[in-house]
This record gives C-alpha cells, structure tokens and sequence, in this order.
C-alpha cells in the first residue's frame, strides 16, 4: 500500500539485483576450477606465493600462452578466471616490490583480463569482488562458515595471514545479510506506511551491523599486522594515485595509454554502501568522491542495488514524519551501531597500517639487530606509507567518514550516538599517537 492507500508497485527483492538471500553479495558457491584449456593459467595462479619468492612469476607470464576468453560460459567461471588473471596482474606488477615495478602488462595477461572484465563489468585490477566474494571454499560442504571450515581458491604472499584477512572478511560480509534483507523491509514498510515493520526491519540491521563487527574482531586473531603491513599490503596496490606507479599501466594489445586503477579494498564492498543509503549518511567531498568512485569496482548489479536504495522515499523523513519514539530509537541505534563499526575499523587500521608505518621509519633509521617481522615492517613499501591500498589518505578519510554517519543521528541529546570506546583499542590509539609524534 502507498502513501495513498493504494498496493500498486511490485515490492522490491534482492532477487532482483542477484543478490543471494543466504550469502547476500557474496558469491553462492563459486568454482574452484575453470575448464582443462585455462590449465595454463590456473597452474600459475595456483601458485602465487612461490613464484613470487622464487622471482619466477614474471617469466611464466611472459611464456604463458594467449588463450581464447570464449569458451568462458557461466558467470561462475567468468568470476573465477577475473580473481585468477588480476591476482596474476598483480604478482607480475609487484613481483620486485615497490622500486622495480613495470609500465605494461604483457598481452597473455592483459587481453584474457580486459575481456573477461568487460563481460562482467568489473576493472581489470584485483577487488575485492575476487579476493573475498568469489575467493572461498568450505572444507566441508554441509559444514558451519566458521575460520576451520574455509578456504581460500587461491592466494597470494602472507601465508596464514593473508588467508585470515581474506576469510575473516567473507564472515563480516555473511554476518551482514540479515541486515541486507531487512533492507528490503524498511523500503516496502515505507510504502505501505507500516510503521511496526520498518521498527522491526531496523533492529535486524542494528544487530546485523552488530554482528559485523563481532566477526571483524577475528581480523586481530587470524592477522598479523606487520605481514599485512610489510608483505600483503603491496599485493592489493592500485596503480592511481600511487607514487611507485606515476603513469598508470599499459594494458599490452588493449590501449597503448596507460590507465589508471586503485587498489582493492573493502572500501569496495557494497554492504556498508547499503546501510548508508539507507540511513541517508551523507558522503561529502574528497571522501564523498572516493567512495562513490568504489562504486564502480563493484558488480553492477550491486551497485545498481545500493542506487535503488536512494531512489526510494527517504527513511530518515519517514522516521522524523512519524515521531514515533520506539522507531526513532530504532534508527538511532543503526547509526549508533553503524559509527561503532566505523571506529573499530579506524581502530583496526590503526595497528596494522599507522603503528607500523611509524615503526618502519623508526627501524629504516636503525637497522641492527632486526627480527624477521620487525625486518618486514622495515622492507614494506614506503609509498604506501600514509595510504590506503585504494589510494586514499587513510586515518582523515575514515574518521570524516564516521563522522558523516554520526551527524545524521536523530536525537542527539540522548546516548543514541554516544558510542563508548573499547578499552583495548583506545590503548592502542594513543600508543600510534606517541608513535607518529615526531
Ligand atoms: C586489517 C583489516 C583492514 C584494514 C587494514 C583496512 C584498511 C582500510 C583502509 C586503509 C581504508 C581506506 C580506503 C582505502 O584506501 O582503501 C579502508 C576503507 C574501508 N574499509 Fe577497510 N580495512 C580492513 C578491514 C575491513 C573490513 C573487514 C571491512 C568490512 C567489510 C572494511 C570495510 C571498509 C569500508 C566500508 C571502507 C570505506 C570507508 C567506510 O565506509 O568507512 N574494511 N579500509
């Protein structure tokens, strides 16, 4: 029923947007194999790490053969062949680290990745559609989606940690789909002006983003910083806005200019996107920019969704309009919710990128005596220093970022936004403070 009464329009569905019911964005069950002609390929993408430590992946690329992107039938196989070729790309671009870089990406790689990219209407770089949505596997097929039970496809250097960071994401983007479908409540409770049912929707977006964070906990568990800061890190660089790669890269057989592309990051992941539409969080400036740009380093259809969201009537208006206390406190409890997942990602970035950016000056200045970790904090790329894979400036960014989604909360005299800090983490922070004070 519409504002007037009438029940006109077909409600809205994730169906729609192929977005899964069960695993929301992430892709249900992805292959872990592509047809026997790609075995070229897949044979060197399953073999990332070694080649990279035994400086041998640049070579086998070079040998490798231009295979035909046709066969490729299914959008399953074409996922699979996108995260094998630009996991490639990104072994042969950084396979000597942050000074030997290359400017073209030689056409066995290049012409298969830019023709499987535009298929899918996805950048021929790594994101983190590849990396996290259609990078996993359960051990046991019937089994719970629990660290034990995942696997990744396939990997890059880092070993265990590497295999955290990606599969404690896949858990963050799982724990979110109650919340995605509650999306779908708060529109259509709109539309039929129900008051009960965009309450309701709302707090199983709460305690969906509630969850989300519960499970990115995990990040400090599975991951060690200086892996991620001295060796991962590099692997999900982008080539814009970043120092090592001035001119961009030149996409061998495909255009003789340079193009440009960030990083992955989840920054790309279109489920924080959603709830900030729907809430109506503001993204001004630079920021604004940035992560409106992400947008299109995500499946279209998803992004299509997260367009849909902000095409309906606005929540925040229905809230104000009703001044119904127990959904106002519903909403505020989202934003409340939304702001305490920022910070903890603030706080988590904190001790994997702004701690051991510190340190690496520190050790750069003092070399003797040196651990294995501490030595690869020292090696890791000075470039990225200040910068986020995707190329933002990272600790301003984040925090105009939460800021943003704080401002739009709706009683703000009451504890609603007043998020309390963890203790643990906010040790941490003043920890980076002295750090970075030079
Ligand atoms: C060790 C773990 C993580 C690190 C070090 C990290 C780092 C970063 C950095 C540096 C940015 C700035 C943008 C860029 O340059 O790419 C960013 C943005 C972002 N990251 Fe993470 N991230 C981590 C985990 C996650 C996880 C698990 C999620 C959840 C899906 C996530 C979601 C986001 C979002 C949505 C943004 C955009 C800013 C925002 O909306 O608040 N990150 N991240």
């Amino acid at each position: 029923m519409d504002t007037k009464g009438k029940y006109t329009e077909t409600p809205m569905s994730l169906e729609q947007f192929h977005i899964s019911e069960d695993y929301g964005f992430i892709l249900p069950e992805p292959l872990n194999d592509l047809p026997l002609y790609y075995k070229p390929w897949m044979d060197i993408a399953r073999n990332m790490p070694d080649l990279i430590s035994s400086h041998s992946l640049r070579l086998r690329i070079h040998n490798m053969p231009l295979l035909e992107t046709h066969l490729l039938g299914t959008h399953c196989e074409l996922r699979l062949a996108h995260l094998a070729l630009s996991m490639m790309t990104m072994g042969y671009v950084w396979q000597e680290g942050e000074r030997e870089t290359v400017k073209v990406l030689p056409r066995s790689l290049s012409v298969p990745l830019c023709e499987v990219s535009q298929r899918l209407g996805l950048p021929p770089i790594l994101i983190h559609a590849d990396t996290v949505l259609a990078n996993w596997r359960r051990r046991d097929p019937d089994g719970p989606f629990s660290m034990e039970n995942l696997e990744l496809l396939l990997t890059l250097p880092g070993g265990e940690s590497v295999r955290g960071f990606f599969l404690v994401t896949v858990l963050v983007e799982l724990a979110g789909v109650p919340g995605l479908k509650s999306i779908i409540d708060v529109i259509n409770g709109i539309h039929y002006n129900d008051v009960a049912m965009v309450t309701k929707a709302l707090d199983v977006v709460s305690q969906a983003i509630d969850s989300m964070k519960q499970a990115f906990k995990l990040m400090h568990e599975y991951v060690d910083p200086s892996i991620f800061y001295g060796i991962i890190r590099i692997y999900l660089s982008g080539w814009k806005d970043n120092p090592s790669m001035p001119d961009g890269l030149v996409y061998e057989g495909v255009q003789e200019q340079p193009m440009e592309f960030s990083g992955g990051s989840a920054a790309q992941s279109s489920i924080l996107h959603c709830f900030d539409e729907l809430l109506g969080v503001q993204h001004e400036g630079s920021s604004g920019a940035f992560l409106r740009r992400m947008r299109d380093y995500m499946p279209p259809s998803h992004k299509h969704f997260i367009e849909n969201i902000s095409s309906h009537p606005s929540l925040r208006s229905f809230v104000l309009q009703q001044a119904d206390e127990g959904l106002t406190r519903a909403f505020d409890l989202c934003v409340a919710r939304l702001v305490d997942f920022r910070n903890f990602h603030i706080n988590t970035v904190t001790r994997f990128i702004t701690i051991p950016a510190s340190r690496a000056k520190q050790l750069r200045a003092n070399k003797q005596g040196m651990t294995e970790d501490l030595d690869a904090i020292r090696r890791a790329p000075t470039a990225l220093e200040e910068r986020g894979t995707g190329g933002s400036g990272i600790i301003t960014f984040l925090k105009t970022v939460r800021d943003e989604t704080k401002e739009i909360s709706i009683s703000q005299c009451t504890n609603g936004n007043q998020v309390l800090p963890d203790r643990s983490m906010t040790e941490i922070q003043k920890a980076a403070s002295e750090l970075t004070t030079e």
